[in-house]
């Protein structure tokens, strides 16, 4: 409750300087300049501080908003008053209920709390004015100018910053308006679980946020995409008739409650679009003060995972510490504004990468996994929308869920499920190809070890894959196996084009199908224009110092500029290359591996022909998707024909080029679709190496989102790849329905027994060790036991 002392000020002129320490005035009276100003205040009561407000104390848009644990205790310890206010106010709830097709679930122990905004700010208010904070009400500031006398101005004006649109040279912001459509409303219906619901019209999906915030209100997001929004003709609606609409969509949910709007303020439409804001700069000085953006005015952060207030809290908490931390006086004030911005920009950086996650699902929710996955995956996927919540971290918090999901998709992959039982986690359960049965969803990626003479396997390769064999992946690929002499990519590169070669890979297939249960696949590939380079130690994709064989590619571009420049294939060229490939599957067959992957990534041959980087061909092999797609299909197809039927067939393609011009997921999706309908099985989904001009952007499970692109959008089943290190995050993966199975490279080369290690760290015990090696397994998991565990008293 806003008490006596505040001011409804509705005259432009400001208040004659007084006695202070620092002029602050912060403009717009969210939960940023409130905070700011409270926390300043509290920490130098000299401190001169004002926030300005355009609108009355009670007059706020918006409903209720989330906060976590972890903010919760950074208000406590900056400020235990408000926190104290705002704990008593909350309202705490732990289940997520999800409905889509006509089924409820629940899950729990997810930890939120609500606050109506309002409420927020009341209390915020409050505090102000206890402190000392002068509140101005009912003005509109035009300009930062308006306060000449400020040491410094904090534009903690909301997402529409009139100060920061001042300054865009300065702030450089980078505005997205995202596509779904979204509006805001209430309802007084009392939720008891964060409700999701998913209702389909004849033109699409709709989806619901629904959470309590106070005792006898709920916050109702409904979001849609933009040609659904408008095939209800919801553009034209207004918003009596947007909530008449919405209210008989998700009337089961409403049960018979009805839908309110305070989105008054809003001219036009009620239904808006995200706006996601990044900042290149956070402060400024004007000429007379130092202008610093704060809260939503620098920075946003989607719905989809309720972090805006969090965010702008923190940034208040964060600029107070500095100026604690460097000294609250005016000739500090650039240094500490560097320092804050210094600081927040990572955690921003997090959260927006997580927000965007989440945005993203529910911007392709409708197109991608409504309609595909059954709902209990599409559960999971939902709960793991962000990729920060892992299959771990849903043990943690809801055990019985989790446990009752692993069981489902075990009975899905064919297990005879125990129900009383230990689970078996995801990657452990089978998975089904055509004939190909492997026992887990873990693969050993392809991967180059530059040590064959002449492209025959050697002693190195027997050991190197039976090692990784007997280190219990289901699947093993064999490098980049090249069908000819010209194909490959180094002289130490494997091959397949004669006898001697096939005699020396039977050996080691031999070995691993006798000795384990893993299955061994053929990666086979042509180097094109990377080809007659160095083995990666001695200088990787330099040309060779002597030895250089000529070499051909869609378009006759190099690599880099010292590189060796290929001719553009011929007809002849196209028809030997189609042949070689023919001919190295044949012998795939007679050494018996299980599954044939084509190359067709990384600038390889087959992957020049698909990128329009390195496509500028003009004849039927190139200018169009379909005619850049035409001879890794040729080739595909040519290998389809003679590859027994009950094997399976996978392509690798290069699911973003990472350079302006060259593929991006949209167009591996495209091609996926052609391979699937040509009879591919799977798609191995890399990235890159086709352009040295790329910019990747790598991290944690950089490459799945592809996967999950591919798989859900045409319907293929996918393999994921690229920076999966741990059983959970291969777990989250397969369990979310984002690939099928999943490749790692790098971590068999640390670890040739990646998979038994990781059953044993996640204590799935039920992961057969080969039978001479037993009893290092229990010896390993009492060990990692014992170190769960803690010390042990001597
Ligand atoms: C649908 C939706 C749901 C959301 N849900 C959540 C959630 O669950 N949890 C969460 O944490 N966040 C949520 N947010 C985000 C949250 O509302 C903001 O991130 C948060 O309010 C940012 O605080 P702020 O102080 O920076 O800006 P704001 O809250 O926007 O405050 C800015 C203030 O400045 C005032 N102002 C603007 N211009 C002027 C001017 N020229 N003169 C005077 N005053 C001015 C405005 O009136 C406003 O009061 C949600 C947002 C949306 C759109
Ligand atoms: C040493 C090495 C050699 C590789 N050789 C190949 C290869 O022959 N064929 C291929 O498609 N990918 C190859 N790759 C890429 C990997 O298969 C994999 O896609 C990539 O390393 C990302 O997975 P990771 O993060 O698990 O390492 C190679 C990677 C490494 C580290």
């Amino acid at each position: 409750m806003l008490g006596s002392k505040a001011k409804y000020m509705t005259s432009n002129r400001f208040a004659i300087r007084t006695e202070k320490k620092m002029r602050i005035v912060c403009i717009g009276g969210g939960p940023a300049g409130l905070y700011f100003g409270l926390l300043m205040k509290k920490e130098n009561p000299a401190h001169h501080v004002t926030v300005i407000e355009r609108n009355k104390p009670y007059d706020t848009f918006g409903w209720g908003v989330v906060f976590s644990d972890a903010t919760m205790e950074n208000m406590r310890a900056w400020d235990s008053e408000t926190a104290q206010e705002i704990e008593s106010a909350f309202n705490h709830w732990d289940d997520i209920e999800v409905l889509i097709k006509g089924k409820r679930m629940r899950t729990t122990g997810h930890g939120f709390v609500g606050i109506g905004r309002k409420k927020l700010l009341n209390i915020l208010q409050a505090r102000c004015e206890a402190l000392g904070v002068e509140l101005v009400f009912n003005r509109e500031v035009d300009s930062d100018l308006e306060f000449p006398d400020a040491d410094l101005i904090i534009a903690s004006d909301g997402i529409n910053s009139k100060i920061r649109n001042r300054y865009q040279e300065a702030f450089k912001p980078d505005l997205v308006v995202r596509p779904n459509r979204f509006i805001w409303l209430g309802t007084n219906k009392r939720y008891d679980a964060f409700t999701f619901d998913f209702r389909r019209t004849e033109h699409g999906w709709f989806q619901a946020h629904i959470y309590k915030f106070d005792e006898d209100t709920s916050t109702f997001i409904i979001e849609t995409t933009e040609d659904i929004f408008q095939a209800h003709g919801l553009d034209k609606a207004d918003e009596t008739r947007s909530i008449a609409f919405c209210e008989e969509l998700f009337s089961e949910v409403l049960d018979g409650a009805n839908l309110m709007s305070n989105a008054r303020h809003l001219r036009g439409s009620a239904w808006l679009n995200f706006n996601r804001l990044i900042c290149g700069k956070w402060s400024h000085f004007n000429g007379q003060s130092h202008v610093v953006l704060m809260g939503d005015a620098a920075h946003t952060a989607h719905f989809a995972i309720g972090s805006g207030t969090k965010l702008a809290l923190e940034d208040a908490i964060e600029l107070t510490q500095q100026f604690r931390k460097l000294g609250a006086t005016p000739d500090k004030i650039p240094d500490i504004l560097a320092a804050y911005e210094e600081v927040r920009a990572v955690d921003v950086a997090r959260i927006q990468n997580a927000a965007r996650n989440a945005m993203e699902w529910f911007e392709v929710v409708g197109s991608r996994y409504a309609d595909t996955l059954e709902p209990e995956q599409f559960m999971y996927s939902l709960l793991t929308r962000s990729q920060r919540i892992s299959h771990e971290n849903l043990r943690v918090r809801d055990k019985v869920w989790l446990e009752g999901y692993e069981r489902w998709f075990a009975a899905r992959s064919g297990i005879n499920v125990d129900p009383d039982g230990p689970p078996v986690p995801p990657m452990f359960t089978p998975y089904r190809v055509r004939g190909l049965t492997l026992q887990n969803r873990i693969v050993m990626s392809p991967m180059a070890m530059y040590s064959a003479n002449d492209g025959l396997p050697n002693d190195f390769h027997l050991v190197h894959f039976g090692s990784r064999a007997l280190g219990g992946a289901g699947l093993l690929f064999s490098e980049m196996t090249c069908v000819s002499p010209d194909a490959r990519i180094t002289p130490g590169c494997l091959g397949l084009w004669n006898d001697e070669q096939a005699a020396a890979w039977k050996r080691i297939v031999d070995f691993v199908h006798t000795t384990t249960s893993a299955k061994f696949g053929l990666q086979l590939g042509h180097a094109g224009r990377k080809g007659s380079t160095r083995v990666a130690w001695e200088g990787i994709d330099q040309p060779l110092e002597a030895g250089n064989w000529p070499l051909i590619s869609a378009s006759a571009l190099p690599y880099m500029a010292n590189s060796q420049v290929p001719h553009a294939m011929t007809r002849a060229d196209v028809e030997r290359v189609k042949a070689d490939f023919v001919a190295a599957t044949k012998r795939g067959i007679e050494v018996g591996f299980d599954i044939i992957e084509l190359h067709c990534a990384h600038g390889y041959l087959l992957s020049c022909f698909l990128s329009p980087l390195t496509n500028r061909r003009t004849d039927e092999y190139g200018g169009s998707h379909e005619n850049n797609a035409r001879y890794p299909l040729e080739v595909f197809r040519a290998i389809r024909d003679v590859w027994p039927q009950e094997k399976p067939m996978s392509v690798r393609l290069s699911c973003h080029d990472w350079t302006e011009g060259g593929n991006t997921p949209a167009d591996a999706a495209i091609y996926a679709k052609m391979f699937k309908e040509a009879g591919a099985d799977l798609v191995d989904c890399s990235s890159g190496q086709v352009s040295k001009e790329e910019k990747p952007v790598y991290g944690r499970l950089f490459q799945t989102p592809f996967s999950d692109q591919l798989r859900n959008e045409v319907g293929i089943a996918t393999v994921a790849v690229g920076a999966i290190s741990e059983a959970d995050h291969a777990n989250s993966i397969i369990a979310a329905g984002r690939a099928d199975l999943c490749a790692l490279a790098r971590p068999h080369l640390a670890d040739t027994a990646w998979t038994l290690h990781e059953a044993a760290k996640i204590g799935v015990k039920s992961i057969a060790w080969p039978k001479q090696y037993l009893s290092g397994k229990a010896q390993y998991e009492t060990n990692l036991a014992r170190a769960a565990a803690g010390p042990q008293p001597s």
